[in-house]
């Protein structure tokens, strides 16, 4: 890889800077139906709690990541490189920056969900020193239209999977 990597916290998003973050991470695999991109970006960016950390190359996007905090625990979400740039270090770097966001918070701990159809990633975050909690993530969608919704798309994406 030639140039360097600068992973910062845009001050401002446009448009298209979120939109390109979002392409981003729909070529890594990382978006579904039932979520927003664009809103979680915006959500966690004026919680005043959550921000979004980009990695770039001479100015290029070359990976992105949503981060943020419930008052006990940070949380990383959407962790992505682009992939032709991959295994050169910027998942790492991402990461580090995202616990740095965390603990300069004064947040001592930082949990991440990964799918379990991707659990291949596992080992990237067990090499940065992340391990398994051997605990079982529950979940509810609290507004009952939604729970609906997303309840269809989900059965929709796993006969996809299945097909
Ligand atoms: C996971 C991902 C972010 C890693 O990014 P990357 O820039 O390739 O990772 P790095 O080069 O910083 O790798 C850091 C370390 O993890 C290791 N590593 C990276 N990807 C790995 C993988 N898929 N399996 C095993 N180890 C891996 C590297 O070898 C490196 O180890 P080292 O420091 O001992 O050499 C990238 O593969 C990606 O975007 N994947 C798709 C999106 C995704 O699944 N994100 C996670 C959502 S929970």
């Amino acid at each position: 890889m030639t140039g360097s990597v600068v992973v910062s916290e845009p001050a401002d998003l446009d448009t298209a800077a979120v939109a390109a973050i979002v392409a981003l991470w729909e070529r890594c695999g990382l978006t579904r139906p039932w979520n927003d991109p664009v809103d979680d970006i915006r959500m966690a960016r004026d919680s005043g709690h959550g921000a979004v950390l980009v990695a770039t190359l001479d100015g290029r996007l070359v990976g992105a990541t949503l981060v943020g905090h419930d008052g006990h625990r940070g949380a990383v979400y959407y962790l992505a490189v682009d992939p032709e740039m991959r295994l050169g270090g910027i998942g790492r770097r991402l990461v580090e920056a995202a616990e740095a966001w965390v603990r300069g918070r004064g947040i001592p701990k930082i949990n991440l969900l990964v799918r379990r159809e991707n659990a291949g990633v596992l080992a990237f975050y067990e090499a940065l020193g992340w391990r398994d909690t051997h605990t079982v993530c529950l979940y509810r969608t609290l507004d009952p239209e939604k729970a609906e919704a997303e309840a269809r798309m989900k059965a929709e994406w796993a006969a996809k999977l299945g097909d």
